[in-house]
């Protein structure tokens, strides 16, 4: 089963839901005259966007953009394409844009700048993982979930070959599923 290809639990569901509960209540209050443009960077934004969304007691519009720049492995390659682009004009928006992970901070950086440079009013990112030791570059996301040490992880949006996005809580992959060894 997919389960068992997790060495150990890093964010349980009910970290998740604590992380998504105080984080929706302080954009709440941070964005209060306010209506944001969440944008949630496909795929792994899916989970967290939908739950965190559910706690934000604001009207806000909302946008999906398609970047990549894992290319399906497990570490970043540092080259970020825009695939599927926004339909609404960022023009003067207040956004706020929605990450499961800020890892080298290459994706990030580089949504930040192409967002300023078409107009937007303010850009900032609440991301649901942190992991500071993987920066290629100095990077302090806005509202962070919860920081993680730098280790790669799965689940709850995050992918290895596509797979395991589905998990309900994020986890460390067992060495062996990438390394092709028995543990
Ligand atoms: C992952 C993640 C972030 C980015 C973070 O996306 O969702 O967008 O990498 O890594 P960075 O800080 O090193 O840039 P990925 O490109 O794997 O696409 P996905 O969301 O479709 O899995």
């Amino acid at each position: 089963m997919m389960k068992d290809d997790i060495e150990e639990i890093l964010v349980s569901e009910t970290q998740i839901r604590e992380i998504c509960i105080q984080l929706g209540a302080q954009i709440t209050h941070d964005y209060q005259d306010k209506k944001p443009l969440l944008i949630g960077l496909l795929k792994g934004c899916i989970p967290f966007m939908s739950d965190l969304v559910k706690h934000i007691d604001l009207y806000v519009d909302m946008e999906y953009l398609s970047v990549s720049s894992y290319h399906g492995g497990i570490a970043s390659t540092g080259d970020v394409k825009i695939t599927k682009d926004s339909d609404i004009s960022l023009k003067n928006r207040d956004i706020l844009i929605i990450e499961d992970i800020v890892d080298t901070a290459n994706t990030i950086t580089t949504m930040l700048e192409v967002f300023k440079n078409r107009g937007a009013n303010s850009v900032k990112v609440v991301t649901l993982l942190d992991k500071p030791g993987g920066r290629l570059k100095p990077y302090t996301p806005d509202y962070i979930g919860t920081t993680i040490p730098n280790q790669f992880v799965v689940g709850y949006g995050l992918d290895y070959n596509e797979l395991y996005r589905n998990l309900p809580y994020v986890g460390i992959l067992k060495k062996a599923v990438y390394s092709n060894k028995e543990s």
